[in-house]
C-alpha cells in the first residue's frame, strides 16, 4: 500500500469522528509489521480530558487484535497547519514502533509530510 492509499484510509476514517465539540474530525490509519490496517477516528467527551484521538483509537484497536508492532500511521486532519499527533499520541506510538515507524500527516489542501517518530519524538521514555 502507498503513501496515498494509507491516507486515504485515514480520510475515510475521519467520517466517523464524534467532535461535537472541536468539530475538528481527524482519522488514522495505522499499518503493522504485518501489512494489517487499523483506523481510529477521535472521539470526543462533554468532560474534554476524556476525548480520545484518532491515533490511540487505532493504536486500541490494533493492541486489542494482538499487533504490537507498527510501521507507518497517516493522520488525516483538514486545518490549515499539518495534523500532526500530539504529545500523548507521540508516546503511545513509540511503545510500538518496531524499526522506527514513519508518521504521514496531511493537510486541508491535501499535502502532506512524512517524518520518522524518532524525529518528532526524540530520546524517548522506555523502560
Ligand atoms: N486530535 C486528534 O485526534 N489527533 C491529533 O493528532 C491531534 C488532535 C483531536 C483531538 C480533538 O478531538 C480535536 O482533534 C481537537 O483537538
Amino acid at each position: 500500500m502507498n503513501d496515498r492509499e494509507l491516507l486515504n484510509l485515514a480520510r475515510d476514517a475521519a467520517a466517523n469522528a464524534y467532535v461535537p465539540y472541536s468539530h475538528f474530525p481527524v482519522g488514522a490509519a495505522l499499518e503493522c509489521a504485518d501489512g494489517s490496517i487499523y483506523t481510529g477516528c477521535n472521539i470526543e467527551n462533554a468532560a474534554l480530558g476524556s476525548t480520545i484521538c484518532a491515533e490511540r483509537v487505532a493504536v486500541g484497536k490494533a493492541v486489542s487484535e494482538g499487533h504490537r508492532s507498527f510501521v507507518r500511521i497517516a493522520i488525516h486532519g483538514e486545518g490549515e497547519n499539518y495534523c500532526m499527533p500530539c504529545g500523548a499520541c507521540r508516546q503511545v506510538l513509540a511503545e510500538f514502533s518496531g524499526e522506527d515507524m514513519e508518521v504521514l500527516c496531511t493537510r486541508a489542501d491535501g499535502r502532506y509530510v512524512s517524518y520518522k517518530l524518532s524525529q518528532l519524538l526524540p530520546h524517548t521514555f522506555i523502560l
